[in-house]
């Protein structure tokens, strides 16, 4: 007995879903909402996560898993219109007084002004180490892959996969490099207009809230995942000449605060992982 061209194309079709939704992140598999109640939802069947932050509170998730090395990308689509005041922070961290923490965050805008993303690095719990960039294109009409390659000689920061950072390992200049402590993943949205928006000097406007932050497409390369073998490039990766070329003509564009350059701010000498950051 054989399938008439009917079932046959119906078998196909659920076996593509069937690969489809293996393959597809889902975010109430790997991520919990932390707080904000109903403010925080995941939907579309766990493909879709939005955070949202209204006068009352914001909200925020975290992974289930711990991370120590690896590739993590996410897609993000910031608070659109005027987000002045609101802080959508994404980032890795581990626990305790001596933790490292790679940080990404998204100090939004009047509307037509850019987002500053602000990014930061703790070692041991020290951290002091940022870094502030604009954008070479508006983070709220569609999504933008951000990810952390983190392998034991560096941690890469990218925006659509260009390199806008990046952190040598400089144990050998004294300078502690995350490499023991396992990190969660963590993303929340906030009101931070006492700093964020010009040093505080605009405030949220709460008549248009909610503020809405949205996420898709989470996947993380690490050396255990099953699609580590065709995608272990992380483990292995430092920035080829393409790629330096890519984060230079950020930083000579698009950065607009470097703490490795602020010497009135460490009058006693810049930090020394300042000496190995050229590219
Ligand atoms: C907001 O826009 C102003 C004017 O372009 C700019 O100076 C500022 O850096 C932008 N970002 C924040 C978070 O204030």
């Amino acid at each position: 007995m054989g399938f008439s061209s009917y079932e046959y194309s119906v078998l196909v079709l659920v076996l593509a879903m069937m690969v489809a939704t293996a393959s597809a992140s889902n975010f109430y598999q790997d991520f919990d909402i932390t707080w904000g109640d109903h403010r925080a939802k995941m939907f579309n069947g766990g493909q879709l996560l939005s955070l949202s932050l209204d006068k009352v509170s914001g909200s925020g998730f975290q992974s289930k898993r711990e991370y120590l090395f690896g590739r993590i990308d996410m897609q993000l689509k910031l608070v659109a219109g005027n987000s002045a005041g609101t802080v959508t922070a994404y980032y890795l961290s581990s626990q305790g007084p001596t933790h490292d923490e790679i940080d990404f965050e998204f100090l939004g805008n009047l509307s037509g002004d850019p987002y500053i993303l602000h990014t930061n690095m703790f070692t041991q719990g020290k951290g002091n180490r940022e870094q502030q960039f604009y954008l070479w294109f508006d983070p709220t009409r569609n999504f933008h892959t951000y990810s952390v390659i983190w392998n034991p000689q560096q941690i890469i920061f990218l925006v659509d996969n260009t390199p806008i950072r990046l952190f040598r390992n400089a144990e050998s200049m004294g300078v502690p490099f995350p490499k023991n402590q396992p990190m969660r993943i963590y993303s929340s949205l906030w009101n931070a207009d006492d700093w964020a928006t010009r040093g505080g000097l605009v405030k949220t406007d709460w008549s248009k809230a909610p503020f809405t932050a949205y996420y898709r497409n989470f996947r993380a390369y690490t050396s255990t995942s099953s699609n580590s073998f065709s995608n272990s490039a992380w483990q292995f990766q430092e920035l080829d000449a393409n790629s330096r070329r890519r984060l230079r003509w950020v930083q000579k564009n698009f950065m607009i605060y470097n703490y490795c350059t602020d010497y009135k701010r460490f009058p006693q000498g810049l930090p020394p992982e300042c000496k190995n950051s050229k590219v």
